[in-house]
């Protein structure tokens, strides 16, 4: 079974958690592809989404569904969205799309989070994935020398620019055996917008897509 098919039934299996006329939070990546397509193509009509991306908002909009600033709508009751690595407690790698900070932002202001994912995205230590690091242009170099510190090797993201103007650095050769210590050791670092590492708010619910099926957890 492809990856795709795992993503795809994991989209789907999130449907249950929408509620109509409701306004959602919506991540970014090809999973919530499935998910934005999903959610269109049912009959269930909500009042409109806040997106994490420009990308998702696109897509969004392209079936018709209005897109909310968060400011302009306060806590959110569901936000769905995917990740690059997630561990048997539900903590998170993401930002491999880049869009990192505004995720962050979303699911710190959403009462449930809800991951999706297909089964290859499941580790038992995050670290495989290179950790994504949003950071403000000018800190890029001080900020590396300090991700090195700490263990890893940032790589540049060479050729992007995030949704917010900044950078990304690539952090390879981490095994995340604390998140929790580690998220707020690269959040200390002076000219660090956000990291990927999602230990302090972890999703609420994932939802894993296999050819088994779909396992929800916790
Ligand atoms: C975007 O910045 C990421 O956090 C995505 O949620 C993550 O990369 C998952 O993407 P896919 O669903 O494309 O694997």
């Amino acid at each position: 079974m492809s990856n795709d098919a795992g993503k795809q039934r994991a989209a789907l299996a999130a449907l249950k958690y929408i509620e109509e006329d409701t306004i959602i939070g919506v991540g970014t990546g090809s999973t919530v592809n499935f998910f934005i397509d999903a959610l269109a193509a049912q009959k269930l009509r909500i009042r409109g989404a806040v997106s994490s991306s420009n990308a998702s908002t696109e897509r969004l909009r392209g079936h018709g569904i209005e897109i909310f600033e968060l400011n302009a709508v306060g806590d959110i009751d569901v936000y769905v969205d995917g990740a690059d690595e997630c561990d048997p407690h539900l903590r998170l790698i993401k930002g491999g799309g880049a869009a990192l900070t505004r995720e962050k932002i979303v699911a710190a202001a959403s009462q449930l989070f809800i991951c999706i994912v297909d089964e290859s995205k499941q580790v038992s230590v995050l670290g495989r994935f290179p950790l994504p690091v949003e950071v403000i242009p000018m800190a890029r170099s001080y900020v590396a020398r300090q991700l090195i510190k700490l263990g890893g090797q940032p790589v540049w993201r060479e050729g992007v620019i995030t949704d917010n103007g900044n950078l990304i650095l690539d952090v390879h050769g981490l095994s995340i055996v604390d998140p929790l210590r580690l998220e707020s050791q690269i959040n200390q670092i002076v000219g660090v917008v956000t990291v990927g590492l999602f230990a302090h708010r972890p999703a609420d619910v994932l939802i894993v897509g296999s050819a088994a099926g779909v396992k929800i957890l916790p």
